[in-house]
């Protein structure tokens, strides 16, 4: 009897299916990697069995904004994602890809030194063998990088790429595509992405609408520019056909706050021509590489890293300039390269976005920081329990599905994304009472409280507060992902 006899039974659990649907009482039965029975299955047998009494079943979390390209090989557990309920992570973002990219000197430019070293696949599908190959905990996605492109293709990088440039970055790119590739991210803010003009862009974009990739993009300007950045990216979009994915949404600088009012509603009126979405982390500053220029509109940096001087990770940078006798501009200059965190965003912002109904949650976190910014561990348990549970911003079930349906349907994770009979069983089990962050900005790498089983194809990583040691992971390529959905 195929239809009553699983390989696992969540039973006595409350569902919350990611869909946004209301919660409901049900147990799960998974055989193999897949979901195979929704409803009262006490009458059904199985070889094992979760008690489920008490908490919440959910899709696993799916973190459609990482730069875990590097991680998902050095540090295959994902224990700082598996802790959060994440079953599914998206790499490759803000123009900063792993691959293609062989780079033999000494270290990257920034900022793709985000991902600390390791640029050795010349090649998209190289990278895509590599997870085949020793695979993580978790599911991956990967996005191509416009940076990485540059790095690759240009001896010059502060400027326009050349027409020669162009036709190699676009044989990248469609290489990329073919081996899996699910889209191309810019990151325009940064230098030396920040030299391309759009046009540059568009003829690399151009390829992303007919295979049915995205374009996700950290815009050229967050802050005083935030409302011509983003008409740079919906004409990018437009010009190539491709669904346009914002990155962390914000607006920064004191003197921007509360221009969200008007960025959300020019997003509104857009999606009504053009395929746009958008995603954010849940906290007020934000973190990346430690520049002079973004001195001016932080009222407090901390320093996440530095080369030079190690040891001040993870204190003001106030106090290292104050204790080295200099301004802070000389202070940053001492430190390179190095890594920052930026109080740069009005709160009311962050909630305001949040609350926006197609906002999906992600993470940005920076996995490679030796005192990273919080959101690397805090994410979405901190959407959970602080911003829904405790705040009341938006419903658990809607908070979930942002973090689960949404993105799997914006990216195209076919299969994914909400606890369906066929689905893949990627699955959280948490306490809705205790769910809650514990990482902050004095320590940024305490896993979460009440998330208490964590299943990716139908194993489980993450249990009793630690990472299992399996690693059922599997690189999804965008062939494949579409032939799934065209079934
Ligand atoms: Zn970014
Ligand atoms: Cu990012």
């Amino acid at each position: 009897m195929p239809d009553t006899a699983h390989d696992l039974i969540i039973h006595n659990g409350v569902l919350i299916d990611g869909t946004g649907a209301d919660r409901i009482t049900a147990d799960v039965g998974i055989t193999g990697d897949r979901i195979d029975a929704i409803g009262d299955l006490s009458s059904h047998t199985a070889s094992d069995r979760i008690d489920a009494a008490g908490n919440i079943v959910a899709p696993g979390f799916i973190d459609v904004h990482t730069h875990d390209d590097h991680a998902l090989l050095s540090k295959p557990d994902m224990a700082y994602k598996a802790s959060q309920g994440v079953a599914t992570v998206v790499a490759g973002n803000c123009g900063i890809s792993l691959a293609p990219l062989s780079f033999t000197g000494d270290r990257p430019p920034p900022p793709l030194d985000l991902l600390g070293d390791g640029y050795r696949f010349p090649k998209m599908a190289d990278l895509f063998a590599a997870l085949d190959e020793t695979p993580p905990a978790l599911n991956a996605a990967l996005l191509c990088g416009h940076t990485t492109l540059r790095v690759g293709a240009m001896d010059e990088l502060g400027r326009g790429a050349t027409d020669d440039e162009i036709a190699a970055m676009r044989t990248e790119l469609a290489e990329a595509l073919d081996a899996g590739a699910i889209g191309m991210s810019t990151g325009l803010f940064y230098p030396p992405a920040n030299a391309a003009p759009t046009d540059e862009v568009i003829r690399l974009a151009e390829l992303l609408g007919p295979a049915g990739a995205l374009y996700t993009t950290h815009l050229r300007d967050e802050g005083e520019h935030l409302q011509e950045s983003l008409e740079e990216a919906f004409e990018i979009g437009r010009a190539s056909g491709a669904k346009v994915v914002l990155s962390h949404h914000k607006s920064a600088g004191a003197s921007n706050f509360g221009k969200t009012k008007e960025s959300l509603a020019l997003i509104d009126r857009v999606r009504t021509e053009q395929d746009v979405t958008l995603d954010v982390y849940p906290y007020h500053a934000s973190s990346t590489v430690l520049s002079k220029s973004r001195l001016g509109e932080s009222r407090r940096v901390i320093v996440t890293w530095s080369e030079a001087r190690p040891d001040v990770a993870g204190r003001d940078l106030d106090d290292i300039a104050a204790e080295m006798g200099c301004d802070l501009e000389e202070a940053v200059d001492a430190l390179q390269p190095a890594g920052a965190i930026y109080f740069a965003m009005d709160e009311e912002d962050v909630q305001r976005v949040l609350k926006y109904p197609h906002a999906m949650v992600a993470s940005d976190g920076l996995p490679h920081d030796v005192f990273p910014h919080p959101r690397l561990w805090g994410t979405f348990p901190r959407v959970l329990g602080h911003y829904s549970r405790d705040l009341g911003l938006i419903t658990l079930e809607d908070a979930v599905h942002r973090m689960s349906g949404l993105p799997a349907a914006e990216f195209g994770l076919t299969d994914r994304g909400s606890i369906a009979v066929g689905n893949y069983a990627d699955i959280v089990v948490f306490n809705a009472e205790t769910v809650i962050d514990r990482a902050d900005f004095n320590h940024p790498t305490e896993a979460a409280a009440g998330i208490e089983i964590v299943f990716v194809n139908g194993k489980p990583v993450w249990r009793d507060g630690a990472p299992t040691g399996a690693r059922p992971g599997k690189a999804l390529r965008r062939q494949a992902l579409q032939a799934a959905a065209g079934r």
